[in-house]
């Protein structure tokens, strides 16, 4: 039966879709709080004819710590990661274009820019740069995270098996971007507050557990100590066979 609606839905809105430039966007709450969707989206839409739809979860393309870097805000990089359609191609490539930048740079709500599309010189910092408190980053890490994640050997007792372990994600070749950016990836942002970057949880939506409270200063010694430790020995890859 559902089978059969499917098809007939297609059969219906086939026609409709195909002539529908569209496609589906996800973004962090933190992002479209700013404004500056309403900022973007429009302009892009009235060059390009694309429309772009804001959708609360599973998008065809997400606006994120993953993908194509577009745009920073301060020193965070925000990246577009997209599945394959022309539009969605238009997108990026419009965001990447002069006019695309001269688009991001516009938004100025207090006067100032926010955004910036300058994200080569940024991600080259962020990637070599450490300059964290890797000590204090230690200490943070055992307090907020160690109730979940093992930080290391003195927690390892009090983690939760679920969350992978610092050791093991240290392998992740992108490992620094999750880091800095752990506050958007989820489960995190349902409880965590980074002083002067999040929003404060929506009044129907407090945190379910103990909040995790940081600042960027913390967010960045906590990389640094990642940064210290040693990745996990995954072992011989025939063993993942
Ligand atoms: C309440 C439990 C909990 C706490 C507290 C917590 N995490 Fe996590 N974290 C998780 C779980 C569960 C995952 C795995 C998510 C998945 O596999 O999709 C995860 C994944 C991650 C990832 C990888 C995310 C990705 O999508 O690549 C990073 C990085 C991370 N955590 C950093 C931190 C840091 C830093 C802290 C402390 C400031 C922290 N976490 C605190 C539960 C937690």
């Amino acid at each position: 039966m559902a089978r059969t609606l499917a098809f007939l839905f297609i059969l219906l809105a086939g026609p409709l879709v195909a002539q529908d430039k569209a496609f589906t966007l996800h973004a962090p709450a933190a992002l479209i709080e700013t404004g500056f969707l309403k900022h973007l989206l429009p302009r892009f839409s009235l060059k390009t004819g694309v429309r772009v739809n804001l959708v609360e979860a599973d998008g065809d393309a997400h606006i994120g710590a993953e993908g194509t870097p577009i745009f920073a805000q301060g020193d965070m990089i925000w990246h577009l990661a997209t599945g394959d359609g022309p539009h969605m191609d238009a997108f990026r490539d419009w965001l990447l274009s002069d006019v695309g930048a001269r688009t991001i740079e516009a938004f100025a709500p207090d006067g100032t820019a926010v955004f910036s599309a300058d994200v080569g010189t940024v991600i080259v910092r962020d990637q070599v740069t450490l300059s964290g408190d890797a000590a204090l980053g230690e200490a943070v890490s055992l307090k907020q995270c160690g109730r979940c994640h093992v930080v290391n050997d003195t927690n390892r007792m009090n983690a939760i098996g679920s969350s992978p372990s610092f050791a093991l994600m240290r392998t992740f070749p992108d490992w620094q971007t999750r880091f800095e950016t752990f506050f958007l990836l989820k489960p995190h942002p349902a409880f965590t507050q980074v002083e002067d970057v999040t929003e404060p949880f929506a009044e129907h939506l407090p945190s379910p557990i103990a909040p995790i409270e940081v600042t960027v200063e913390q967010i960045e010694a906590i990389t640094a100590y990642v940064g210290s430790i040693e990745p996990a020995d995954l072992g011989d890859p025939i063993q993942l066979q």
